[in-house]
């Protein structure tokens, strides 16, 4: 009997095997990590430090004067550097800080080059999302024969929302933020769209969102 004559080819075998089930793991765990669910993880870094806050709140700048597709249809658009620059052409910022960040506002203009901002919202590839619907139906009047509509918790709605609730509803109130994270405790996992759109009578076929 020679036992190593089978033995070593089957820890080969094992050790190929381990490390086949490790890479899927890992494959796994960075897709999981790199495109975490509504709700979960933080957002990566961007390319620049874009307040929300100095533009909604201080300069009151509407949403959709910079989300110029979000009443319009399906993706709500982030402005390309362009339309920065319609503004920081001239206003350059108060002091070292803004100074800075908006200086590299310039320079990607300067070079032709778009700013590549990191995705903070997205949904898998499969599912089909329309900012339009959304925004329209929550911001419009409710005339006495329209069907009664519902928040995402349930209550009946009664009075029109403003724009920015409206996307506060999903996205938290981003006005008021530095930078932008997933809302807190909220999951636009598939359960919740279901849940709203039950409440609200709309059809839960899966093709109004699967492509
Ligand atoms: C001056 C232009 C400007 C205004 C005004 C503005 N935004 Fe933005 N918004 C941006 C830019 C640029 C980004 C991409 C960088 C980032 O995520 O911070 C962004 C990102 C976002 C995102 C995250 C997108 C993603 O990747 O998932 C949301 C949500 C958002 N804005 C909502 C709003 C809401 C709500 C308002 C109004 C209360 C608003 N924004 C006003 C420019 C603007
Ligand atoms: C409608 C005008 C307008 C548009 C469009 C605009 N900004 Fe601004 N931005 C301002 C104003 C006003 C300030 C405040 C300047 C100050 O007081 O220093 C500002 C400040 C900034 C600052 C400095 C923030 C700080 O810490 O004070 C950055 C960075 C910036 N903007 C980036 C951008 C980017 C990127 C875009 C395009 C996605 C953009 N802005 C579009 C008006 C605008
Ligand atoms: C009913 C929930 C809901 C509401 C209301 C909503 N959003 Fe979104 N938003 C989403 C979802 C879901 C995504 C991710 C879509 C995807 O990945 O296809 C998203 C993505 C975004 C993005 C990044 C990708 C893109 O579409 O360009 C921006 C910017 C954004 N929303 C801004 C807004 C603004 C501004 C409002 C209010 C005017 C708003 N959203 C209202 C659910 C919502
Ligand atoms: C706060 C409630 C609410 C939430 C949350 C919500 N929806 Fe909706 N959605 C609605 C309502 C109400 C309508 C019907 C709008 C209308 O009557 O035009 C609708 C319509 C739609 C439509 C059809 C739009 C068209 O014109 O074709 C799609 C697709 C959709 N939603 C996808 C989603 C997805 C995906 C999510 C989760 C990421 C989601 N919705 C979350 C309330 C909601
Ligand atoms: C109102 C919108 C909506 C409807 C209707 C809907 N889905 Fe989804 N679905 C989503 C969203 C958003 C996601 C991605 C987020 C998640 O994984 O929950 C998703 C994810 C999924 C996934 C992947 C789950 C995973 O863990 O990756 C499957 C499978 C699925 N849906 C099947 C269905 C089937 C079958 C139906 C019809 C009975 C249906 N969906 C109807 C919105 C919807």
């Amino acid at each position: 009997m020679k036992p190593t004559g089978k033995i070593i080819p089957l820890m080969v075998a094992g050790g190929i095997f381990t490390i086949i089930i490790g890479f899927v793991l890992v494959v796994l765990m960075i897709s999981w990590f790199s495109n975490p669910p509504f709700g979960l993880g933080n957002a990566s870094a961007q390319p620049i430090a874009f307040p929300h806050t100095v533009h909604v709140v201080d300069n009151n700048i509407q949403c959709e004067f910079c989300h110029r597709n979000v009443t319009k249809g399906d993706a709500a658009t982030v402005p390309a550097v362009e339309q920065c620059l319609f503004c920081h052409k001239d206003i350059s910022g108060r002091d070292r800080d803004a100074q800075s960040e908006i200086a590299k506002v310039q320079q990607y203009y300067a070079d032709g080059e778009p700013i590549d901002w990191e995705r903070v919202h997205r949904l898998p590839d499969h599912v089909r999302f329309v900012h339009e619907a959304h925004i329209r139906l929550f911001t419009s009047q409710l005339n006495p024969d329209d069907a009664p509509r519902f928040d995402i918790n349930g209550k009946p709605i009664t009075q029109p929302y403003a724009i920015t609730e409206t996307c506060a509803i999903c996205h938290g109130d981003v006005g008021n933020m530095e930078e932008v994270q997933p809302k807190q405790g909220q999951s636009l996992k598939m359960g919740t769209c279901l849940d709203c759109h039950r409440v609200n009578n709309v059809p839960t076929d899966c093709t109004i969102c699967h492509k």
